[in-house]
């Protein structure tokens, strides 16, 4: 009997985020595989079996849900946000490339899920209104100079960035040394929105400008989104929204009332 691994993506943190459709393999689930403390967003009541893993080992968790699914599991593998984004879909997918002659029989099939550079979109207004990209500074799987390219070749080409895995405790310097990079072509009034724990009980999110970025603000649990040469910020009694328009001018940015210092 052939399984099935669903790879879905549970969303930010808020159980609302979640889609039904992600919520309906949940509940059909045999066995659910997943890093630590993304299962532990899955309700406690949940009957299945739990497969959880450290942070490190995408590849074994990728080839353990796919060995449980080839044992008739109906298997869901968790990411947090979108499991296609820096997440378990990739990771599952490799595994079937690189071992043509395994798994043969097993259906596997990706539920998508509101990532992170979304929701913190969605808090402050709508900062992806217009070409943006997303990078991960983590140079866990790829050397820091290619962040560093990429970096200097977004910044450069106006894209809005979304920043995913912005600091860790052992490599706090790539935060500074990216925004270094990035303020080689973006003003110094240039809106920038941190996100820490969107969608979650202990959710921070602070609209700030690139010279007034504070690093000792931004760890693993936050996202950090930069505007492009037209980001905007739009000061109501009612709060303040961040923006980018829907159509490209050349006209200059709004910037904070006071001077820069
Ligand atoms: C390995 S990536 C996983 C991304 C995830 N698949 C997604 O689509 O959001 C982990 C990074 O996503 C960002 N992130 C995920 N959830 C977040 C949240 N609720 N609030 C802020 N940032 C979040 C952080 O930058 C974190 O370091």
């Amino acid at each position: 009997m052939n399984g099935r691994v669903t790879v879905v993506g549970l969303g930010p943190g808020r159980p609302d985020w979640c889609t039904p459709a992600v919520t309906a393999r949940l509940a059909a689930a045999t066995d659910l595989v997943g890093y630590t403390s993304y299962l532990a967003m899955v309700d406690p009541a949940h009957p299945g079996r739990r497969h959880p893993s450290g942070n490190r080992v995408e590849s074994e968790r990728a080839r353990q849900a796919l060995d449980l699914a080839a044992a008739g599991g109906d298997v869901v593998v968790v990411s947090s946000g979108d499991p296609g984004v820096f997440a378990m879909a990739s990771a599952v997918l490799e595994q079937l490339d690189a071992h043509p002659d395994l798994w043969r029989d097993v259906d596997v099939d990706v539920q998508p899920g509101i990532t992170a550079a979304q929701a913190v979109a969605s808090r402050v207004g709508a900062p992806l209104g217009h070409d943006f990209c997303v990078i991960s500074l983590s140079d866990v799987l790829k050397p820091w100079a290619i962040i560093e390219r990429r970096l200097d070749a977004a910044a450069a080409a106006d894209f809005v960035i979304a920043l995913y895995n912005p600091r860790s405790v052992h490599r706090p310097h790539q935060f500074t040394d990216a925004i270094a990079v990035i303020a080689r072509h973006r003003a110094p009034h240039t809106p920038v929105v941190v996100g820490r724990h969107v969608g979650r009980n202990d959710e921070t999110v602070t609209i700030t400008y690139l010279a007034r970025l504070d690093p000792d603000s931004i760890d693993m649990s936050t996202i950090v989104v930069i505007g492009s040469s037209t980001t905007r910020v739009l000061d109501r009694p009612a709060g303040s929204s961040m923006y980018t328009p829907r159509a490209h001018t050349t006209t200059a940015p709004t910037g904070p009332t006071e001077p820069f210092r």
